[in-house]
This record gives structure tokens, C-alpha cells and sequence, in this order.
């Protein structure tokens, strides 16, 4: 374990290092559990929900996106259940007066943080809601809550996309945006925090055609975090037996962290639970008239609901290698080996020197490459030490501009994996990029 509590102090220091993530606010001391993601942490970010909104919207003629308000009617959360039900008991240890969630201590009878036996308080009831106001009058009918889930901005609207898109039941809505969730226990570096995105989709079926569209959305889910280069003994699925108040059948994909198994992304069948009650707060109809069968009734939806965050932590894990330096027979590398197509920067580019031409012809290949993807230069110290560098970042390739480049527009290309070096035309680096990217998994054995 000691090993594995290491591995994630490790993954945070590189992460504020290499700029991937960071403490928000840090220069006033960071807010407990709030993180902001750097240059680096972005991209990653930014790759993984293209690659969520090409698999579930892009190719996908049953899917339409949506982009709904953080801030919703408060009556949405009475009818979600969630103003009654979002609630986990707390309680305190009488002593160092620290807080826990009753149900992590269900085990244990003495405070982890002090060691005191026996010395907590009754459980009560906390609201993980964040609450606002609307308007200047702070008063009880102005409240407001910064939305706990995406979910519930998909289902108030499923008349206002279905029609204009003229889908027909069975259809999907898909969402990406930030939630807010007032937790006891925030902790594990991003793994959960109080503000974090999700990735939701919410598949509007027919009663009947409910357990079939389950599976359907559990096997495309589960071969959505392969392709993302995922190491397959990393991956789990856990069936619950305890359902949300929701929901009928619940499936959690879930990843082998340092600290344990945990839930990734979440798959639910959650019968006509939310739209049912959306039509009895609002008293408008959610029944969908199918005009083949000329049958009316209340949709089902199966629902996939994964955290971007949690992704991401899980991808710099599992990418994470710490091996000898082939380069540097002395010492040890710190490699992430991200699957090229999530990896922030896709090619490093250096001149050899700061000199005879070099830089500017490295000037004039970035400029080039950056129509393509993402890359970086950089004609600071050894090239070895900016291999080093592209390895902390999980830079696939990178390109050496030397005094051959000046004379045959060559350049040596480096491969972040095996770390060998081939000679290419400067015309070629896309193509061998793209080539290279569209065949990792397979040249991996990971397919
Ligand atoms: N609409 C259903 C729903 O929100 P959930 O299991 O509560 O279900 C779905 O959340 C996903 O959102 C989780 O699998 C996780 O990836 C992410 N998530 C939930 N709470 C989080 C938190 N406090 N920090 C980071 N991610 C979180």
C-alpha cells in the first residue's frame, strides 16, 4: 500500500510540474479539493471529450448533443427526488472534531485521523446541493442550487430537442458540463472534488426494449475506455445489488486506482422514474406518441454518466511508467505512455543547437505541424534532457532538426515508447503521425 500511496504523490507532483494539474488558488493556500488544469491538463481534457462527443454524437444518428444551464428551476430538483434525497449522513468525531461520511466508517469504531475509540457524534443528515440565490434578495423562495448532475437539464428538455431533430423514440440526448456536489469526504487528488464535469447521455427507449438497450450501452461503453488505450486488467465491471432510489439496474465501470476499485462512469436503467415525476411537478405531458404502433406512453431511459475528471486521473495512472533509461544508463525515466490520440502534445521539436540555421528551420516545421496537432519547442538545454521532458508530458514523438535537416530536409523522429530514432522527410511527419496514432493499439497487442 505504502507503494501505492507513493505512486499517487508521485502523480501529483508531475502533474503541477509538467503543468497538467494544479491547487486552485494556490497562492492564497488552494481551496480544499479544487484543482485547476494547466496547459498540458487541458488538452488531455479537451481530447478525451472529443473523442466522448465523436463515439456518442458525431457518429451516432440516434444522438443529439446539448448544452443546458448550470442554474436550473428549483422545482427540477424537488422532482428529481434530489431537494429530499441527496443527503449523506455525517457525522463527527467528538475529540479533533474532524467530519466522515457515516457510511466510510461503518467498519471502523475508532477516528482515523486522532485514533480515538467511540467518540463520534449521532449521525445527521448533510445536503450535497451547493445553494445559491437568484437575484438580489437573499430569501428562502429566491433559493437556487448549482446543479448536482447534467442529467436533469436532458430530461426537462426532451420534447424541446426530439422534436426540432425529429428523432423518434429510440433516441438519445448527450451532454458534457461542469456539476457541483457540496461533498463530506472530497480526497484522491481529482477523484472527487466539489466541482467536477461529466460526460451524460440519457437513451429514451420503449419499456420493453429496456434491458436490451442496458447491455447494448454497457458493451459501447466498456469498448469506448479500450479504445481509449486502457490496460484491459485496469477495468472492472460491478453489478449493484443496492439501487438509487432511480433506478432499476445499475452497472458501474470502474478502474483499479492506487487506492482502490472505484466508479469511473456509471450505467443505469432508470425505468420512467424521471420523467414521470417531471410530468406530475410540471404538469406538462413526457409521454411520446409512437405513430407506427399509434402506442402513447412515458419513455424509459438508459442512462451512461461518466466524470471527466475521474478519467482523466485514471489515464495519467495508468499511463504512468517509471523505467531504466535506455538513454541514460544511469538513471531511471518517468514516461506516460498515453495512448497518442489523448496525449496533450502529439511532437516535441527541437533544433540541436541555437545555431547555423537550425532554429529557424525548427521555426518553420512548428508552424507547419501546428496546423495538424498540438506540439511543442524547445531549445532549452541537453536533448536529452528534453526527452525527458516530452516523457513526463507523454509526447509521442519528437523531432531533432540537425545539420543533415539543412542539407536534405530530413529530420531523426523519436518515438516516445521504445525510444527509437528513425530519419523522415520533414513532408512525412504528419502522415507517419497520423499512421502511427491510428495503429497504436494494435502494434501494442492492446486490441
Ligand atoms: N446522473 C447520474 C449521476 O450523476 P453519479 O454516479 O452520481 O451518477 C456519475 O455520477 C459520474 O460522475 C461518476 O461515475 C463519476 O465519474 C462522476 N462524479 C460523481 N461525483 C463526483 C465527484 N464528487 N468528483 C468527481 N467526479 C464525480
Amino acid at each position: 500500500m505504502a507503494k501505492k500511496n507513493e505512486l499517487m504523490k508521485e502523480i501529483t507532483a508531475l502533474c503541477k510540474r509538467r503543468g497538467f494539474i494544479f491547487q486552485s488558488s494556490e497562492i492564497y493556500g488552494g481551496v480544499a479539493s479544487t484543482y485547476d488544469y494547466g496547459p498540458l491538463g487541458i488538452e488531455l481534457k479537451r481530447n478525451v471529450k472529443e473523442l466522448w462527443w465523436r463515439e456518442m454524437v458525431q457518429l451516432r444518428p440516434d444522438i443529439e448533443g446539448i448544452d443546458s444551464a448550470i442554474i436550473m428551476h428549483p422545482q427540477v430538483w424537488i422532482a428529481s427526488g434530489h431537494v429530499d434525497e441527496f443527503v449523506d449522513p455525517l457525522i463527527e468525531c467528538k475529540i479533533c472534531h474532524h467530519r466522515f461520511k457515516a457510511d466510510d466508517l461503518s467498519n471502523l469504531e475508532q477516528c482515523p485521523d486522532c485514533g480515538t475509540r467511540g467518540s463520534f457524534t449521532e449521525p445527521r443528515l448533510f445536503h450535497l446541493m451547493f445553494q445559491t440565490f437568484m437575484g438580489p434578495i437573499q430569501s428562502e423562495e429566491n433559493i437556487a442550487y448549482l446543479r448536482p448532475e447534467t442529467a436533469q437539464g436532458i430530461y426537462v428538455n426532451f420534447e424541446n430537442v426530439r422534436t426540432p431533430a425529429r428523432q423518434k423514440v429510440p433516441f438519445g440526448i448527450a451532454q458534457i458540463g461542469k456539476a457541483f456536489r457540496n461533498e463530506i469526504t472530497p480526497g484522491n487528488f481529482t477523484f472527487r472534488t466539489r466541482e467536477f464535469e461529466q460526460m451524460e447521455m440519457q437513451f429514451f427507449v420503449h419499456p420493453n426494449e429496456a434491458d436490451k438497450w442496458f447491455d447494448h450501452w454497457m458493451e459501447q461503453r466498456r469498448a469506448w475506455y479500450m479504445s481509449l488505450g486502457f490496460k484491459t486488467e485496469n477495468l472492472n465491471f460491478h453489478v449493484h445489488e443496492k439501487l438509487a432510489h432511480y433506478a432499476r439496474a445499475a452497472v458501474d465501470i470502474e478502474y483499479d486506482f492506487p487506492f482502490g476499485r472505484s466508479e469511473l462512469e456509471g450505467i443505469h436503467n432508470r425505468g420512467d422514474f424521471d420523467l414521470t415525476r417531471h410530468q406530475e411537478h410540471s404538469g406538462k405531458s413526457m409521454e411520446y406518441f409512437d405513430p407506427v404502433t399509434e402506442e402513447r406512453f412515458i419513455p424509459y431511459i438508459i442512462e451512461t454518466s461518466g466524470g471527466v475528471d475521474r478519467c482523466i486521473l485514471a489515464l495519467l495512472i495508468d499511463a504512468y511508467e517509471e523505467e531504466p533509461d535506455l538513454e541514460d544508463p544511469k538513471n531511471n525515466r518517468i514516461v506516460l505512455k498515453f495512448h497518442p490520440k489523448v496525449a496533450p502534445v502529439k511532437v516535441g521539436i527541437f533544433p540541436l543547437v541555437k545555431r547555423d540555421g537550425m532554429p529557424e528551420i525548427a521555426r518553420e516545421i512548428e508552424t507547419e505541424l501546428r496546423r495538424h496537432f498540438m506540439v511543442f519547442y524547445d531549445d532549452g538545454g541537453s536533448i536529452g534532457r528534453r526527452y525527458r521532458r516530452q516523457d513526463e508530458a507523454g509526447t509521442p514523438f519528437c523531432v531533432t532538426v540537425d545539420g543533415q535537416t539543412l542539407e536534405d530536409k530530413t529530420v531523426t523522429i523519436r518515438e516516445r515508447d521504445t525510444m527509437a530514432q528513425v530519419r523522415v522527410a520533414i513532408d512525412d511527419i504528419p502522415k507517419m503521425v497520423r499512421g502511427y496514432t491510428e495503429n497504436w493499439q494494435r502494434d501494442k497487442g492492446l486490441s
